[in-house]
């Protein structure tokens, strides 16, 4: 995801240059991983310009937030306004929000709660999450490193200091050669992606790990699922041990900036026969219908002008 160097963002409250959108070094967040943070995509559909699950990305960000004892200093209507304008500033029809809250310069110290709360919201293009293996499929590996066991660090947040996890998965599969990681909760069961959750086709049913197996309860994981029982395909959310990643018919990655991403791979042997599986694509033809063609039957777009 490269970067622009120009633009506007929206910080504590005004709208500033890209240049001037700083925090100090000694602000918590830095030495502790102290944020919030939401990844929202917005489509150029035949409608217009929409933002795909806006006040959904809204509320997990507040109830990341709440697990820290954080409260957002402005209402959830504001940031979804913040949003829709910081697009329209950037003058793009289409691209990445990143809306994220940290603890500021205050006191030094474990206890975040003597540290203002900030936030802000900046927009960006982004093309496919995976370049290349969006197309091809994705070849992946199983990590070595573990997901955060739930009494460690809630993976239901998505917290700043969780991604020091993803890092390592990431780092990992990059090193190797791969393009994405899958990770196992402690007990061996596939979790989730570095940045994505994960859905196993078998025998014509579609499996995804439960919400208490260590991952963050993805917005795509549940616009999934809503499209997939509505295609009246038989749908489990349970427990995946790691031998079903072998013998699965299809796999499919799913993001916000992933979207839906098919593997063709796991630990070098191909999926299934190898190429995108039936469900997967019916999936995808579903997305393409709302976030393309702007047909909502769900009132999942929020329009921006
Ligand atoms: C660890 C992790 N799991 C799952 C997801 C998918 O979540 P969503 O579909 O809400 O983008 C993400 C992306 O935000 C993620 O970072």
């Amino acid at each position: 995801m490269k970067l622009p160097t120009t633009g506007i963002i929206w910080m504590n409250g005004e709208f500033i240059s890209w240049q001037d959108a700083k925090l100090h070094v000694l602000s918590h967040v830095v030495h502790y991983g102290t944020s919030w943070f939401e990844g929202i995509r917005a489509y150029h559909t035949k409608r217009g310009t929409a933002i795909f699950r806006l006040p959904e990305h809204i509320r997990r960000w507040e109830r990341s937030m709440k697990i820290y004892h954080t409260t957002l200093p402005y209402t959830g209507h504001e940031m979804e306004e913040v949003c829709k304008e910081v697009l329209r500033r950037n003058n793009l029809s289409a691209g990445y929000i990143r809306p994220i809250a940290w603890r500021g310069y205050g006191e030094m110290g474990i206890s975040p709660l003597g540290c203002p709360v900030e936030v802000a919201v900046a927009a960006w293009e982004l093309g496919a999450y995976l370049g290349e293996a969006a197309e091809r499929g994705a070849d992946v590996c199983i990590s070595s490193w573990n997901r955060l066991p739930p009494n460690t660090m809630p993976a239901l947040a998505k917290a700043g200091g969780n991604y020091m996890n993803a890092q390592l998965m990431k780092m990992e599969a990059l090193r190797n050669g791969y393009d994405e990681a899958l990770t196992l909760d402690v007990d061996g069961n596939v979790s989730e992606a570095s940045g994505a959750n994960v859905f196993v086709v078998y025998d014509g049913v579609l499996y995804t790990p439960p919400v208490a197996d260590s991952l963050l309860l993805g917005i795509t994981r549940d616009t999934v699922l809503t499209l997939a029982r509505d295609l009246l395909i038989d749908i489990r959310e349970t427990l995946i041990p790691r031998g079903m990643i072998h013998i699965a018919d299809e796999i499919f990655l799913a993001g916000t900036a992933m979207e839906i991403n098919w593997v063709r791979s796991v630990d070098k042997q191909p999926v299934g026969n190898g190429t995108q599986g039936e469900i997967t694509k019916k999936l995808k033809t579903r997305m393409a219908d709302i976030t393309h063609d702007g047909i909502d039957p769900y009132n999942w777009l929020s329009f921006v002008s």
